[in-house]
């Protein structure tokens, strides 16, 4: 078994270390934020993420995961080191590689013998060879290492099943030594015969940005499909389905909704599209999808003034959903933060409620007014946003949510809500590409 080090605590660095403790490796996992490390040391995981505790736990409990903020030491005593810093959006849109840089340089001065260094962070195409010079510049004399990429595609609510039952893994590696290292780390998967892609390293960064830009757009032409369906009386949810019955197209994200959020998708489209027209190759469709994305956020908000008649002075609004996606607490780029913004600049007061995301928007909006329910949320309310498909929001009740509210007007944004309840219910109401009463 292999001496792994990650370094990074953040969210791909803490699911990719737990998850090859679990194929049998030791895992020890470095950063130096003291105060997050402790927290690991005590038990406790800093992020939400579902079966994360127990997988952590488990590992913890055999001895093959440690935390330490001894980054030095974990680098000299791994065998392979995985980077997994994070990589946030710098100037013109392309990523800040500096954490990634500075982790470079550590693991040079600590070079005390032949290591295989894999990136995870995703980084623009090109890091590789920046990461092995800085390596090379200040290792020891005689110095040996392979560099490999090894991007993450770890769906946030559902990081350790995508982890651990992967589609594929990508190693990008030119040492034959080195990708049969990278091989053994993977073993399990493998042994479970789940294709393992061996391509150079520009090739294994490439599919990383290429993959998520082409999911990004897939959304947003959705969003766009079922922006033309409201003008022409067709329903998105009957287009969507036939179109994923056909093989080529598939029925994944083909969901419509508020606009994609989240740390990858605005990030990593405005990467590509960056490095795009630096190369020359601009890609019109990447920056399609960006502005397609904006708007579609700014659509929501238009939506929910129109059915409060262009005047949110006073009002009070529900904001049933903070998170950009279920099963998470994540809120980074999330449509409501652009809701509720535009509320409360309209003059309205929101009143927000999120299953597990409240603490993390009060990072954004401090003063907003934060509940425990959605029925108490929508207590006296003048209007209802669903902003994010939690379970518990498909299900609420629309009795008692009539009840409740001062006037029964609600803009489903995910399209989770019966059409034929909500006009039952005698509901003014908006969606996302489908019928609506205003
Ligand atoms: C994404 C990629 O899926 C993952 O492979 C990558 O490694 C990291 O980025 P994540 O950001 O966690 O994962 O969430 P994802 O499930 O992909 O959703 C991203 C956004 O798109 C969310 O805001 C979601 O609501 C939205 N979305 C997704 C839609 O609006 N419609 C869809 O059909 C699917």
């Amino acid at each position: 078994m292999k001496k792994i080090t990650v370094i990074g605590t953040g969210y791909v660095g803490l699911v990719s270390g737990a998850g090859i403790s679990d194929f049998g490796h030791y895992v020890n996992c470095a950063d130096k934020i003291e105060s997050k490390i402790k927290l690991l040391q005590q038990g406790e995981i800093p992020i939400y993420e579902p079966g994360l505790d127990d997988l952590v736990k488990r590992n913890v409990s055999t001895g093959r995961l440690s935390f330490t903020t001894n980054v030095d030491e974990a680098i000299q005593t791994a065998d392979v080191i995985f980077i997994a810093v994070g990589t946030p959006q710098g100037e013109n849109g392309e990523a800040n590689i500096s954490a990634v840089e500075s982790v470079a340089r550590a693991i040079g001065k600590n070079l005390n013998n032949y290591k295989v260094i894999c990136t995870k962070s995703t980084v623009p195409i090109g890091t590789g060879d920046r990461v092995c010079e800085l390596i090379r510049e200040t290792m020891p004399k005689g110095g040996v290492f392979d560099y490999v990429s090894n991007p993450e595609f770890l769906r946030e609510g559902s990081a350790v099943k995508d982890f651990l039952w992967p589609d594929r893994v990508v190693i990008g590696a030119t040492s034959e030594r080195a990708f049969d290292i990278m091989r053994d780390v993977y073993r399990p998967l493998y042994v479970n015969e789940k294709p393992i892609l061996h391509t150079n390293v520009a090739t294994a960064e490439m599919i990383k940005y290429a993959a998520n830009a082409f999911l990004a757009l897939k959304i947003s032409y959705i969003n766009e499909v079922a922006n033309l369906c409201e003008k022409v009386g067709a329903d998105i949810h009957q287009v969507a389905k036939a179109m994923g019955q056909d093989g080529r197209i598939s029925p994944k994200f083909l969901h419509p909704g508020p606009g994609y959020g989240g740390s990858c998708f605005p990030k990593d489209t405005e990467a590509i599209a960056a490095l795009s027209r630096k190369k020359g190759a601009p890609m019109h469709t990447i920056d399609a999808a960006i502005i397609t994305n904006n708007e579609q956020k700014i659509k929501m908000t238009e939506k929910l003034k129109k059915l409060v008649d262009d005047d949110l002075t006073g009002k009070t609004i529900g904001v049933l959903g903070l998170a950009f996606k279920p099963n998470t607490d994540d809120v980074r780029e999330s449509s409501s933060i652009d809701m509720i913004q535009s509320i409360l600049d309209g003059g309205g007061q929101v009143h927000a409620f999120d299953p597990i995301a409240n603490e993390s928007m009060k990072k954004y909006f401090p003063n907003l007014k934060y509940f425990t329910s959605w029925k108490e949320a929508c207590q006296n309310t003048d209007a209802v946003a669903i902003m994010t498909e939690w379970n518990e929001f498909r299900g609420l009740s629309l009795d008692t949510l009539k009840t409740i509210m001062k006037s029964p007007i609600i803009l489903d944004t995910r399209n989770i809500l019966s059409i034929e309840k909500l006009i039952e219910y005698g509901f003014r109401f908006d969606n996302v590409g489908r019928l609506k009463i205003q």
